[in-house]
């Protein structure tokens, strides 16, 4: 497997690539990867005749200081994941390489309403800085498919509206959440979780099945109250939001219809942790 540091060796990489007639998958991500990852990875391999997948901690998504810094590295053991799983290339750049002229670009994405909800209101500026990394990988690259987890439920939508609105020609394929056996949605945040944290952290997902259950007799709002309410009664987890949504337009929805989505944030102790769930 390669490994490119330079924005200008990725293009000659993926240029030949083409001109050879092969069929380019890309996999964004910022490391210290795990099985959720790797789901992508793989399917991306098979998927295509050539795999790469990007180790970038992108500093223009995190809108809190001691989240950027406490986040989970680990270079040498994510070489190795995606060496064994068979990926061509490696893009691992420093911050420099692809924020030449500083990270402040001023170019504003167009992202409609479905960057404005939940975790647009709760972490201002975090989807623009997606945007501005993921249309970066995408032009970089010109990979004709982009691989993308559903546990980022919200991302994916926000990204479908970047390439519509930025012309960019890429297929999203957008895959399902892997879990632990126990539940909880695999994330490179939980390395983060004391093992007490570490052991709760699993009944945001046994209460959101529950909710699926409930909801086939109850409202939304009563479902809704009802995912709030227990999650919130276990021990370090403090909701900060739970939205019952349409999956296409993000909007929340007051009754059930077809695609519908459960997006919920909670705050095991100090780590963010997000998941979701569809009902319909
Ligand atoms: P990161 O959190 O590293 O995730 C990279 C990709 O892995 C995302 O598409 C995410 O949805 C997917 N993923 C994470 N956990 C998963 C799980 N348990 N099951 C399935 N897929 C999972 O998302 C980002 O990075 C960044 O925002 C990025 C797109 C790379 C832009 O910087």
């Amino acid at each position: 497997m390669l490994v490119i540091r330079k924005v200008s060796d990725l293009k000659d990489f993926t240029k030949s690539a083409h001109a050879a007639g092969k069929k380019i998958g890309l996999v964004p991500t910022m490391g210290a990867l795990h099985a959720g990852h790797l789901s992508l990875v793989k399917r991306a391999v098979s998927e295509n005749d050539l795999a790469i997948a990007s180790v970038f901690v992108n500093p223009t998504q995190f809108n809190n200081a001691t989240d950027l810094a406490t986040y989970p590295r680990d270079e040498k053991a994510d070489f190795r994941l995606l060496e064994d799983a068979g990926i061509a290339a490696m893009f691992a750049p420093s911050v420099e390489e692809v924020y030449p002229s500083g990270q402040d670009e001023h170019h504003q994405f167009d992202l409609g309403g479905v960057a404005e909800v939940m975790e647009g209101k709760f972490r201002p500026g975090h989807f623009q800085g997606v945007a501005q990394i993921v249309s970066k990988l995408f032009r970089m690259t010109d990979a004709d498919r982009a691989y993308f987890g559903e546990k980022d439920f919200q991302q994916i939508a926000v990204i479908r509206r970047m390439i519509e609105t930025e012309g960019i020609n890429i297929e999203i394929v957008a895959c399902p959440i892997k879990r632990e056996d126990d539940g909880l949605a695999l994330s490179s945040r939980n390395r983060l979780l004391t093992p007490e944290q570490r052991m709760v952290a699993p009944g945001i997902h046994k209460v959101l099945k529950e909710s699926v259950e409930y909801s086939r007799s109850h409202s939304v709002k009563e479902t809704h109250d009802m995912v709030v309410e227990r999650v919130n009664a276990l021990e370090f987890c403090d909701v900060e939001y739970f939205e019952i949504v349409n999956g296409r337009t993000l909007e929340a929805v007051e009754g059930w219809g077809t695609d519908t989505v459960g997006c919920i944030t909670v705050y095991c102790g100090k780590v963010r942790l997000i998941d979701n769930i569809r009902y319909r």
